[in-house]
């Protein structure tokens, strides 16, 4: 899909109020696209609103659970009520959650495959179905992660859900290239964005300190959701299938083609290194 200039297209973006959704959301909107952008957090969605009618597009903005298939069905309703379908569909909203398995709850588990596994199942359900219908093509971007490809047992069930991510994302861009809808698996490293305040954290993580020190860590990194955006765009203007971003995401995503059990290796080493982080944190 030409992404050049987006005006009288539609991108729907999910979880916009803050971080890569939010920046996404602006940046189809700064390529003339009309928004409609939802969130849980009624606050920050409203700022990205604003922001977004400021460029001069009009916006949809609901406050939606993505997890909550008949949230995503009203949410669905609305958007279908302007616009006969989305040109762009941006399965963004996620959460985040540190643990090992024998640290995580059943509970934990319900919540995060809620969001970041059923939140995109519900826009492919809600959504796709109607640019199918349509006819004039389109593009679906889901947000996996690096964790969708490296896994660890820092946080297994935040990769559990990204791996399935990019499965899912994988077989559907197979069932819609015949009608010229691409999709893409979009894989970031490590972002500068709120998901760590976000994050529930459980086991030897489970510390203020050690969440702290995270945060540190992603702000040292200092890689934007901006810089996410513009790769977002990219990806989608070159249909890529799964599109790491950020340096670390694609030095993994080859190591770990050509070299498998060194990045397990590595990711035994980070898990040391975080604990006794997490452990010094917490003394
Ligand atoms: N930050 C990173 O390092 C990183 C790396 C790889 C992938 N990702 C993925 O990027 C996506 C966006 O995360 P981010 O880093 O911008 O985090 P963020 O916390 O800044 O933004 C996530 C947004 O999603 C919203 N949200 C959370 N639960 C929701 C729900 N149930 N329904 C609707 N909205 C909900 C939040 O309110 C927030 O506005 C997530 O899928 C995340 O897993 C982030």
């Amino acid at each position: 899909m030409d992404v050049a200039n987006l005006h009288d297209r539609t991108a729907l973006v999910t979880g916009a109020g803050s971080g890569i959704g939010r920046a996404s959301a602006l940046a189809f909107a700064r390529r003339g696209a009309n928004l409609a952008i939802c969130d849980v957090n009624e606050t920050s969605l409203a700022a990205t609103e604003t922001e977004a009618r400021r460029l001069g597009v009009s916006v949809v903005a609901r406050r939606v659970d993505v997890a909550s298939a008949a949230e995503m069905q009203a949410f669905a309703g609305a958007v279908h009520a302007e616009v006969e379908a989305v040109d762009v569909l941006m399965n963004n909203a996620g959460v985040g959650l540190g643990g090992g398995v024998l640290e995580t709850s059943l509970e934990d588990w319900h919540w995060i495959v809620g969001i970041n596994l059923f939140g995109v199942v519900h826009g492919i359900h809600h959504f796709v179905p109607a640019m199918v219908r349509r006819g004039r093509g389109g593009h679906v971007v889901n947000v996996a992660s690096m964790a969708g490809y490296v896994a660890g047992s820092l946080l297994p069930a935040y990769t559990t859900t990204k791996f399935a991510v990019i499965g899912l994302s994988e077989s559907l861009r197979e069932e819609l290239a015949p009608h010229r809808i691409g999709v893409t698996a979009v894989c970031p490293g490590i972002i500068n964005t709120g998901i760590i305040e976000a994050s529930r954290m459980r086991g030897a993580q489970a510390t203020e300190a050690a969440r702290a020190e995270m945060k540190r860590s992603f702000t040292r990194r200092n890689y934007t959701p901006e810089r996410v955006a513009e790769n977002v765009l990219r990806a989608i203007q070159r249909n890529r299938a799964v599109a790491p971003i950020s340096p670390e995401a694609w030095t993994f995503y080859y190591l770990k083609r050509l070299f498998p059990g060194f990045v397990r290796f590595l990711g035994g080493q980070l898990t040391k290194r975080q604990t006794a982080a997490a452990r010094r944190g917490s003394d």
